[in-house]
């Protein structure tokens, strides 16, 4: 199985915000993605919109042919403007609505209740729900409970650990493991970049998505964007 790259825009988004003008052009951004080797296209709008819009959603629906992600924490006017959209695919976060990026997966023994009914109304919306998590067993075993089909694996601790320090990659990958045996499909993100991808993906055979927005823009930079997702496929087909 290939893992897909789902490019996360958020970052393409901050910048057109900072001019007030329609440029960059998230859309054709998001085209050019998938015209350059993109599976997927995620953003991932917070209430106070700064930098993905809902509007982005819906305008992104219209174009995105491989498949959409869209992320956050499931408040009333979120989950919404989802239903609207109908996006392939919805990655609640635990985000508090300030959070400057999220840091953490969901506590669902604490939060079963509250997340049942929403994950519940998404899927019967033909909506694909993925929970974002941290590589704990006990939080990750309580997901089939809850009725969401994917996991995402919060990597931005692995992504900070010291070369040859794989305490934290191991707890992916019994993480992992344990989707497998419950029947979830994983996913995993945020702070991936051209280092520490090709480890992280090699490690974990079950690996279906991850989704890279802050680096992969910064590579952009220096490699320009067409060169940049075929630097990341290369690594996730080696
Ligand atoms: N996954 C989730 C749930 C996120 O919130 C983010 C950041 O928006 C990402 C993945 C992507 O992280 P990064 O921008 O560091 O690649």
């Amino acid at each position: 199985m290939r893992t897909k790259l789902s490019v996360n825009l958020n970052k393409v988004a901050l910048v057109r915000n900072s001019r007030g003008q329609n440029f960059p052009d998230l859309i054709k951004v998001a085209k050019d993605c998938e015209n350059f080797g993109a599976d997927g296209i995620t953003i991932h709008p917070r209430p106070d919109q700064r930098h993905a819009r809902y509007q982005d959603i819906h305008d992104l629906k219209e174009v995105v042919k491989t498949e959409l992600n869209i992320e956050g924490f499931p408040t009333e006017r979120f989950l919404e403007e989802v239903i609207k959209a109908k996006p392939h695919q919805c990655t609640l976060v635990p985000d508090p609505p300030g959070a400057l990026t999220s840091n953490s997966g969901w506590d669902t023994i604490q939060h079963k209740q509250f997340l049942k009914p929403i994950v519940k109304k998404l899927k019967q919306e033909g909506i694909r729900v993925s929970l974002f998590m941290n590589p704990e067993l006990d939080p990750i075993k309580q997901v089939p409970e809850i009725g969401a089909d994917r996991i995402e694996l919060y990597t931005g601790k692995y992504a900070t650990v010291e070369e040859g320090d794989d305490r934290e990659l191991e707890k992916h990958i019994r993480s992992a493991q344990l989707a497998e045996e419950l029947g979830l499909g994983l996913n995993a993100g945020h702070d991936l970049n051209l280092n520490n991808l090709l480890k992280y993906n090699r490690a974990i055979s079950n690996l279906s998505e991850v989704s890279i927005g802050h680096a992969l823009v910064v590579d952009s930079l220096y490699y320009g964007l067409q060169n940049t997702i075929q630097l990341y496929q290369r690594l996730l087909r080696t």
